[in-house]
């Protein structure tokens, strides 16, 4: 079938629904919900049997769906209606809820239902329940209602329902002087990724984003006790709650030290025990032991990587290079292995090109760490979706194991053409051969878990369901596997090998030359792109790689 996308953004959702059609072979096409005009335009332009809106923030115009058969997925049980549907459940504490894809009509979500699915409430972050259950469920139901509708024979019923009201400040307000902890962190994470929960910070508007448990410290309710790296923590009535991230108003999302920089003068809370803690709190790096693997976690906020994260980052993996184990497992965060270098705090530097010069060098010093790790086998377990630099960070590993499902964006040039660094001139060619690693960067579409292993970029793509346990037995059985000192000793001359044919400063080099010239060259299309990725600027345009509808090449060759 020829099926159409309507979506505010290419999101990670999208590109999930956009690979799972793709390979049951339809042939799909993509235009950004920019105006009614533009939809109408499409819809001539591809004549698709069928449309499907997978995110979509207004309705679809009655010329649209009078005319042809439009899906739209929504992130509610049957018979839920209205905004903010994720956000009600969640803070109404649920435990259950589901996807549906409905047909549009003229009343908003009320259209006959096609499929639906449902899924526990796993996770109380409400963009992290976007990425991971209700990702899974919508493309569980999409798929039904596709096979449903080219099936022919089925009917689609109305479901009774109520449409709820858009879920306003004042329902997420925090009472910092009455709330408890558990409710305070129900309020923050129903809000979380968008659009925060406004609050105050040294008598500022902001919104909040990124709450965390705290356990042990206390204070008087309202209270700023202390900060941790970029975090800051805040006592409720009854404990306290970290906060990772705030946008000032007018400003762009950031780690709250740096959004507030009256933060600083707060007390140094380290964790107590060097990355590792006993008890519930802010941690966005984390290490643990088992089985003679060393596991270490990386919890940045929407997988970005700032300069100081690298570095620190870069500090932790030197240090678990040191410790009696054979295999050290990268493990990213849950929702993100990595984005790359951060957009964010390089767009509130002082000087953006030197911030991103300083990011991309750091990342890149993390990944020779990575990469010249003689010690131990490294593993990349890349159990979230990953991203631009992160994609090829996570090829510096011996072994990258990716979880099925996980959604991959190896390629820079969405972001203003960036040339990309990361070693990845060095790490590609070998498993992809010249022309493979050409054809990736110049891809700029998302690839799926088992398009990656199958390409040869990464080794092995393991379930969804039991990732964690599975990279677990997997990596305790490389730490003991009889010949993992030979391993390490073939590793070791590989790489001697490797240097002696062309230095890894060689690649990096050129790789650095060519970002030089995006962060400081007379182009510049890297920091327009950024600054409009990191503003959330509504787009006035559909990419021709994703509109194919627009493309008069492809268009012909159908
Ligand atoms: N720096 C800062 N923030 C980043 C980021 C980065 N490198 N990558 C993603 N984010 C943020 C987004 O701004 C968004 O923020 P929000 O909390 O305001 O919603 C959030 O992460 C989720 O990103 P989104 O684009 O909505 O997620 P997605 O899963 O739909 O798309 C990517 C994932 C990776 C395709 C997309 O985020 C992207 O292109 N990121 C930029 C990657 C990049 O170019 N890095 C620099 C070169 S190394």
């Amino acid at each position: 079938m020829k099926i159409l996308f309507v979506t505010h953004s290419f999101n990670s959702l999208a590109q999930r629904l956009f690979c799972e059609l793709t390979q049951r072979g339809h042939v799909l096409s993509i235009e950004f919900d920019i105006s009614d005009s533009v939809t109408e335009e499409a819809v001539a332009l591809f004549e698709p049997d069928l449309l499907i809106a997978p995110f979509l923030k207004r309705a679809i115009p009655e010329s649209v769906w009078s005319q042809l058969p439009c899906f739209v997925v929504h992130p509610g049980i049957p018979g839920d209606r209205g905004p903010s549907a994720l956000d009600w459940a969640i803070l109404r504490g649920l435990n259950e809820w589901g996807v549906t894809v409905l047909q549009a009509e003229a009343e908003m979500d009320a259209g006959p239902i096609w499929a639906s699915a449902i899924f526990p409430i796993a996770t109380a972050r409400k963009a992290s329940l976007y990425r991971n259950q209700v990702t899974e469920a919508a493309v569980r139901a999409v798929l039904q209602a596709v096979d449903r509708f080219a099936s022919g024979d089925f009917v689609p019923q109305r479901v009774p329902g109520e449409a709820h009201a858009l879920m306003k400040q004042s329902d997420r307000a925090i009472d910092w002087l009455t709330d408890p902890a558990a409710l305070v962190l129900a309020k923050l994470n129903a809000a979380d990724g968008f659009p925060g929960v406004a609050d105050e910070l040294f008598g500022q508007p902001c919104h909040l984003f990124d709450a965390w448990p705290e356990t042990t410290l206390t204070g008087l309710p309202g209270e700023l006790i202390c900060r941790r790296e970029t975090a800051i923590c805040r006592a409720t009535v009854d404990g306290a709650v970290w906060i990772g991230h705030a946008k000032p108003v007018g400003g762009i999302k950031l780690p709250v030290t740096m959004a507030f920089p009256e933060t600083l003068l707060l007390p140094e809370q380290p964790l107590a025990d060097y990355w590792r803690s006993p008890t519930a709190t802010w941690q966005d790096i984390a290490y643990e032991e088992a089985g003679g693997v060393g596991f270490l976690s990386f919890e940045f906020y929407n997988g970005a990587m700032s300069t100081a994260q690298c570095c620190r980052l870069k500090e932790a993996f030197l240090w678990a290079a040191k410790r009696p184990t054979k295999v050290i497992v990268l493990r990213g965060g849950s929702d993100f292995w990595s984005n790359g270098i951060h957009l964010n705090t390089i767009e509130a530097a002082e000087s953006p090109a030197d911030e991103s010069w300083a990011n991309i060098n750091a990342i890149d010093d993390l990944a020779e760490a990575i990469l010249r790790c003689e010690t131990h086998m490294t593993v990349a377990a890349v159990g979230g979706n990953t991203g631009a630099g992160g994609c090829f960070l996570a090829r510096a590993a011996d072994f990258v194991w990716v979880r099925d499902g996980v959604m991959l964006n190896p390629h820079y040039k969405n972001m203003g053409n960036l040339f990309g660094s990361e070693f990845w001139t060095y790490l590609l060619p070998p498993r992809v051969g010249e022309d493979g690693a050409k054809a990736i960067m110049r891809h700029r579409l998302p690839m799926t878990a088992s398009e990656s292993v199958a390409l040869g970029f990464y080794d092995a793509c393991l379930p969804g369901q039991g990732f964690a346990v599975d990279v677990a037995r997997r990596a305790a059985e490389l730490a003991s596997a009889r010949d993992v000192d030979q391993r390490l000793a073939a590793k070791r001359a590989k790489r001697q090998a490797d240097e002696a044919i062309k230095p890894l400063a060689a690649y990096r080099g050129v790789e650095l030359q060519e970002m030089r010239r995006n962060f400081y060259g007379f182009d510049p299309s890297y920091h327009v792109a950024r600054y409009h990725f990191v503003s959330r600027s509504p787009h006035s345009w559909t990419p021709r790689h994703l509109a194919r509808h627009r493309d008069i090449d492809w268009k012909v060759s159908q």
